[in-house]
């Protein structure tokens, strides 16, 4: 390894958005180091993630960032540049259920790299955030400045609540000086970027890695995929009253090969010292609008098959639309999204048929 290669710490790297990332901060000549708990996820795409890449030497640490310890541990071990920080529980209705559960485990791991990043020279912190920070909005699309709205779960209000600590620690931190000189023991700045999600949808066209989901899947196209391939019966269409063209709920679906590249754009920006605040928010999508329907009709189209669906009664705390203003990120960040719908819901497909021995 050269001594100018930048490191970058993806906790949560083996999991669905952690190995597509982990997977494009290589291809860009980052090292990376992957931290996961296997809480969610097993080996299966950090596996995906060594063939796509040709590399065997990525280290992996099956760490709990709830653990502070073992978090010092990692920035005392390597020198890292940048951090990535994915690891968070994310299901919206088991955080209805089980808001302790959210709270504990969402804020303290993230209270934890900061702590670390802090203590170990400073480090650039990129959080994954969400578009469920915009709540309900009649005003669309959403921008960055977009009011954020109260949170309907726990795990939105983890997502509003990190970006505040974030905010927050980039302030308080900004007084320990203005270069990062991560790896030293000493006190040091942190700089944070928080990049707020759509809907993140498809795999990596190597089908090697993509959505594993356990149990029965509560996102759209995984319940598509699976009810494709026989494992689930029916989907229902959550809702066909809205008030929109075709009555169901509209939503902007960004690929998340595409996502994946924008973490890329937004360390870049922060380890070459483009950024214009310490603190920046970019929204991820695609600014597009696509309805439920359309989404299951392209599905059926592109991948030449029927699906078994039903239009059921609306779920609740959904809502009917979002999408995003991509501009910003589009600008600053030098990033747009450049993969068709129909490419996405075909890498799905493939995923699901690969995930089945198919
Ligand atoms: C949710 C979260 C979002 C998170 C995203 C990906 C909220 C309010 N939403 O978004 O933060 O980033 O998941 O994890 O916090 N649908 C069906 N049938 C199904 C499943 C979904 O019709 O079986 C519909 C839904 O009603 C919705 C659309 O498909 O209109 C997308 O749903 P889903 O994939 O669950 O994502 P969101 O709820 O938009």
């Amino acid at each position: 390894m050269s001594q100018n290669v930048k490191r970058v710490l993806v906790s949560g790297g083996a999991g669905y958005i952690g190995s597509h990332v982990t997977v494009e901060l290589i291809e860009a000549g980052y090292d990376v180091v992957v931290a996961d708990n296997l809480s969610n996820c097993d080996m299966t795409c950090f596996e995906g993630v060594k063939k796509i890449t040709g590399r065997n030497d990525i280290p992996f640490e099956m760490i709990d960032c709830c653990n502070a310890p073992h978090v010092e541990g990692l920035f005392s071990k390597y020198k890292i540049d940048a951090v990535i920080h994915f690891a968070a529980f994310k299901a919206v209705g088991e955080s209805v259920a089980e808001p302790i559960k959210y709270y504990k485990n969402n804020l303290i791991s993230f209270l934890n790299i900061l702590d670390a990043a802090k203590n170990h020279g400073g480090c650039n912190v990129l959080f994954s955030s969400s578009a469920t920070v915009y709540g309900e909005t009649d005003k669309l699309p959403v921008t960055e400045e977009s009011p954020r709205q109260p949170a309907m779960c726990s795990y939105g209000a983890t997502k509003q609540i990190c970006e505040d600590i974030l905010a927050d620690v980039v302030r308080a931190t900004s007084a320990y000086g203005d270069t990062v000189n991560a790896g030293t023991s000493a006190l040091g700045p942190v700089k944070g970027i928080a990049l707020r999600y759509f809907n993140p949808i498809g795999a990596h066209p190597s089908a090697l890695i993509g959505e594993l989901p356990r149990g029965v899947p509560n996102n759209l196209v995984p319940y598509i995929t699976q009810t494709a391939i026989g494992k689930r019966e029916c989907l229902s269409i959550f809702g066909n009253d809205y008030p929109t063209p075709d009555g169901t709920c509209l939503r902007d679906y960004i690929d998340v090969v595409d996502l994946a590249k924008a973490h890329v754009a937004a360390v870049a920006r922060m380890l070459d010292g483009k950024m214009k605040k310490n603190y920046e928010i970019f929204n991820v999508g695609t600014g597009r609008p696509v309805s439920v329907l359309e989404l299951v009709t392209k599905f059926e189209k592109v991948n030449n098959l029927k699906l078994n669906y039903k239009f059921a009664p609306r779920r609740e705390g959904d809502i009917t639309a979002i999408w995003a203003d991509t501009s910003l990120a589009n600008k600053e960040l030098g990033w747009k999204a450049e993969r068709s719908l129909e490419d996405t819901l075909k890498s799905a497909w493939q995923w699901e048929c690969h995930i089945a021995g198919k």
